[in-house]
C-alpha cells in the first residue's frame, strides 16, 4: 500500500467535511481548518435551519386550514423563542454529529482562518496564534457568502441577510424581501405562513427566473392566493427609518415609489468566498471569482483541489458533497471524476418545487426534439387525502429515443419525489421504463408513473386526446 497522503481541507461545510471523512475512510491523513462552525452555511445558517422553520410554517398553516377535514383548532399560537430554540437544537445535533464523525474517523480539526502560502503549505491563524501546516494536497472548500447590494448593507437588525432571517426575535408585521429567487421565496412564503404581511421585490419580469415556467405559474398563483405582494421588474434602491417604520424606495419602469415595512430581507444571490486565502498570489485560475477545476476537481495547480460553492454553479450542498467525494477518491489514487448527468434542485416554497435535467427550451437549444408528458396532483387520491392537490409532474423526453431528459415538479413532497427522476436520468431510463415500473398505491410517486404514461397520451387517470 502506498504512503498515506497528508491533506489539508479548508472549510467544513457539506463539501469539505464530506471530503475529509471520505479521505479518512480511504486511509489518508486529514486536517480540517474551519473558521466558524462545523457544517458550514448548510447546517448552521442555510438548508437545515431554514427547512426547520419552513416545516413549522407549514404545520401552522395546515392546522389553521383543516376545517374541510372537520378539524378546527382554536387558540393556536406561536412562541417564536421556542421555535428558534427548537431549530437551534436540530442545528446543534447535526453539527455535533459532524464533529463526532470527523473525530471517529481520525481527522484533526483546527478552528482558525487558513491562508495558502505555497503549493504544499497552509498558514492557520487562530486564537492561539499562527501555525504552518505542511501537506501533500490541499482541498479548498470555503463556500460562498450572500451578495450585498448598494444601500442595503446587512446589519442583521433592520436589514437581514438569510442568516438574520433564521433567528428572528419576533415575527415581522410587514417583511420586504429583496430578490424573488430560491431564498427570497422560501423565506418570504415561510414568514407569510407565520403571520407576516410580505412584499417581494424582484428585478426580473417573474420570480424564480430560470425555473420551468409552468411550475413557476403555480407558485405565482399560490403567492397571489396567500396575499403575498410581488413587485416584478422592481429594483430596491435605498431605505430609511422614519416614525412609520422602514421606508424602502424602489424603482419600477423608471418610476420611483416607496414601500413601508418593519423588516427588510435581502436575498439577491450568493458569491464565492475566498477572502484571505491568497488565491491570486498563488496564481490559481479563477472564473468570475470561482476556482476553476477539471473533472477530477483539480485546480490549475494539480495538488490543490476545489469543491463546493467555491468551485462553481450550481451552489447546492449535494453538488458540493459529490465533488468532495470525487476529490477524496482522486487524492487517494483512484481513477474517479465528476460525471454526474444531472444535479437535482429543490425549492421549499409552498407548494414545493423541484427539477432535474433539461427544460423543453434547454433541450431544444441543444437541437433535441422533445415530447412532454404532464400529470396533475389533483388526479391523485393520495394528494387529495393530504389536501395538497396543487401542481403537477412534467416529464421532458427525447422524441427520438424516449429517454428522460428532464423532470419538473411542483406540488406536495416534490422535493422528495425528485430523487426517482434523478435516478432515471442517471440510468438513461426511458419514459417507458418509468411507466412499466410498478409504483405503490396510494402514493404520490404514482404521479411520476402517470406523467411518464402521459408522454405517449396513455395516462389512465386523466383523459388525454390522441
Ligand atoms: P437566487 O439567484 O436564487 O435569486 C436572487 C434573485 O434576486 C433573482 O431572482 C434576481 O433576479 C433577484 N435580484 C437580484 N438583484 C436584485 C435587486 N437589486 N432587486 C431585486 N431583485 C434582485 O439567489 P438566492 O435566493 O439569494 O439564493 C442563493 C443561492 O443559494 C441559490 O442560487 C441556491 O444555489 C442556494 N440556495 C438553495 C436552496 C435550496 O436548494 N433549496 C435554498 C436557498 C438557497
Amino acid at each position: 500500500m502506498s504512503q498515506p497522503r497528508n491533506v489539508v481541507v479548508i472549510g467544513a461545510g457539506p463539501a469539505g467535511y464530506v471530503c475529509a471523512i471520505r479521505l479518512a475512510q480511504l486511509g489518508q491523513k486529514v486536517t480540517v481548518i474551519e473558521k466558524e462552525a462545523l457544517g458550514g452555511t448548510c447546517l448552521n445558517v442555510g438548508c437545515i435551519p431554514s427547512k426547520a422553520l419552513i416545516a413549522a410554517g407549514a404545520l401552522l398553516h395546515k392546522v389553521q386550514n383543516a376545517q374541510a377535514m372537520g378539524i378546527t383548532a382554536k387558540d393556536v399560537s406561536l412562541d417564536v423563542g421556542q421555535l428558534v430554540e427548537w431549530k437551534q437544537g436540530i442545528v446543534g445535533k447535526l453539527t455535533g454529529g459532524v464533529g463526532g464523525l470527523l473525530k471517529n474517523h481520525g481527522a484533526t480539526v483546527i478552528y482558525g482562518t487558513a491562508s495558502i502560502t505555497s503549493k504544499t503549505s497552509v498558514e492557520v491563524t487562530s486564537s492561539e496564534g499562527k501555525q504552518t501546516l505542511n501537506c501533500d494536497d490541499i482541498v479548498i472548500a470555503t463556500g460562498s457568502e450572500p451578495i450585498e447590494i448598494p444601500g442595503f448593507a446587512f446589519d442583521e437588525d433592520n436589514v437581514w441577510s438569510s442568516t438574520g432571517a433564521l433567528r428572528p426575535d419576533s415575527i415581522p408585521k410587514h417583511l420586504v424581501v429583496i430578490g424573488g429567487g430560491y431564498i427570497g421565496l422560501e423565506m418570504g412564503m415561510m414568514y407569510r405562513r407565520l403571520g407576516s404581511e410580505v412584499t417581494v421585490l424582484e428585478a426580473s419580469p417573474r420570480v424564480l427566473p430560470g425555473q420551468d415556467e409552468d411550475c413557476v405559474k403555480i407558485i405565482q398563483r399560490s403567492l397571489k392566493k396567500s396575499k403575498t405582494k410581488v413587485m416584478t421588474e422592481t429594483f430596491a434602491k435605498s431605505w430609511k427609518k422614519d416614525a412609520g417604520g422602514l421606508v424602502v424606495t424602489v424603482e419600477k419602469n423608471g418610476k420611483t415609489e416607496t414601500v413601508t415595512c418593519d423588516q427588510i430581507l435581502s436575498t439577491v444571490g450568493r458569491k464565492p468566498y475566498s477572502a484571505g486565502l491568497g488565491l491570486e498570489k498563488l496564481g490559481l485560475e479563477l472564473n468570475r471569482g470561482f476556482v476553476s477545476t477539471n473533472k477530477k476537481m483539480q485546480t490549475s495547480i494539480p495538488n490543490i483541489y476545489a469543491v463546493g460553492d467555491i468551485a462553481g454553479q450550481p451552489m447546492l450542498a449535494h453538488k458540493g458533497s459529490k465533488e468532495g467525494l470525487i476529490a477524496a477518491a482522486v487524492i487517494a489514487g483512484q481513477n474517479d471524476e465528476y460525471d454526474a448527468k444531472c444535479v437535482p434542485a429543490v425549492i421549499f416554497t409552498a407548494p414545493e418545487m423541484a427539477s432535474v435535467g433539461l427544460t423543453v427550451e434547454q433541450a431544444e437549444e441543444q437541437g433535441l426534439k422533445t415530447r412532454v408528458g404532464q400529470f396533475p396532483f389533483a388526479a391523485s387520491g393520495r394528494a387529495m387525502s393530504l389536501m395538497e392537490t396543487e401542481g403537477f409532474i412534467k416529464i421532458v423526453a427525447d422524441a427520438k429515443t424516449d429517454e428522460v431528459l428532464g423532470v419538473h415538479m411542483v406540488g406536495p413532497e416534490v422535493t422528495e419525489l425528485i430523487a426517482e427522476a434523478a435516478l432515471a436520468i442517471e440510468m438513461g431510463a426511458t419514459t417507458e421504463d418509468i411507466a412499466r415500473t410498478i409504483h405503490a398505491h396510494p402514493t404520490l410517486p404514482e404521479v411520476m408513473m402517470e406523467a411518464a404514461e402521459s408522454v405517449h397520451n396513455m395516462a389512465v387517470h386523466i383523459f388525454q386526446k390522441k
